[in-house]
């Protein structure tokens, strides 16, 4: 990394300075997209400059979005991600759109399996207390990139054994023949907080979009409600308007 001369050269903040260094690093490509950056330690020996001045400087570009700080591995440049194009108006499956997008799913489970319903769930789903719910909470990654947190939550009557999600929630609910032919979505703005932040792999406080997402059989039951955080920066929604008669 060029960081000689920071003490001599030019007039500012000595922190401004590195942060610029930083910065110019990763845009020439020195330091490379998804490269750990040197421990904090090293960079204020290596540039004469006091670890508080580091941390200064890294901070900033943390909460720029340029360097990410992932819990007991270091701090990484940031990968710039191509943003998935998705329609508003069809009902599919995230297997489905990554599939047509010639990406990868897997997915990291964070919860699978069955409970009472939380007071928001019974609402969601019409059901009693003492009904059953099939609660499918993931970390869903395309190729190599995480693009969201999705916990759905199902009437056991739909869906009386969460293990048999593999991969796709859809492909088991049609197996059961109660795949979902409506659906209503609401999307807000939010930022992303820890732990979700570290999980998505994006700076604490970077924009997302929070996905609600009802489906319905055809009989009008709900099937599923599902809340999602995706990552703004992977994102957008494409909806097609037509002229109402
Ligand atoms: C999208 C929707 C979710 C839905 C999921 C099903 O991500 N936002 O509401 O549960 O697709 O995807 P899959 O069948 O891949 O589990």
């Amino acid at each position: 990394l060029p960081l000689e001369g920071l003490q001599a050269g030019g007039s500012g903040p000595l922190y401004l300075k590195l942060r610029q260094s930083l910065e110019d690093a990763i845009q020439s490509g020195k330091l490379n997209h998804g490269d750990a950056l040197p421990p904090e330690r090293d960079l204020a020996d290596y540039a004469n400059i006091s670890r508080v001045t580091v941390r200064k400087a890294v901070d900033d570009l943390v909460r720029d979005g340029l360097l990410v700080r992932r819990h007991g591995s270091g701090t990484f440049v940031v990968k710039p991600v191509s943003k998935v194009q998705q329609s508003l108006s069809r009902l599919t499956s995230f297997t489905e759109d990554m599939a047509r997008r010639g990406l990868n799913t897997h997915a990291r489970w964070l919860e699978r399996g069955l409970y009472h319903p939380s007071p928001d769930e019974m609402m969601a789903l019409g059901l009693p207390a003492d009904a059953l719910v099939a609660r499918l909470g993931r970390l869903r990654i395309a190729d190599d990139m995480p693009l969201a947190i999705e916990r759905a939550s199902i009437s056991a009557e739909f869906l009386p054994d969460p293990q048999a999600v593999t991969s796709s929630l859809y492909t088991a609910l049609d197996k059961t023949r109660s795949r979902p032919v409506r659906a209503v979505q609401r999307i807000s703005a939010c930022n992303i907080k820890d732990p979700d932040a570290s999980m998505l792999g994006v700076a604490v406080g970077s924009a997302g979009l929070s996905i609600e997402r009802v489906s319905y059989l055809a009989s009008g039951r709900v099937v599923e409600f599902t809340r999602s955080l995706y990552r703004g920066d992977a994102y957008d929604f494409v909806a097609e308007l037509t002229l109402s008669e």
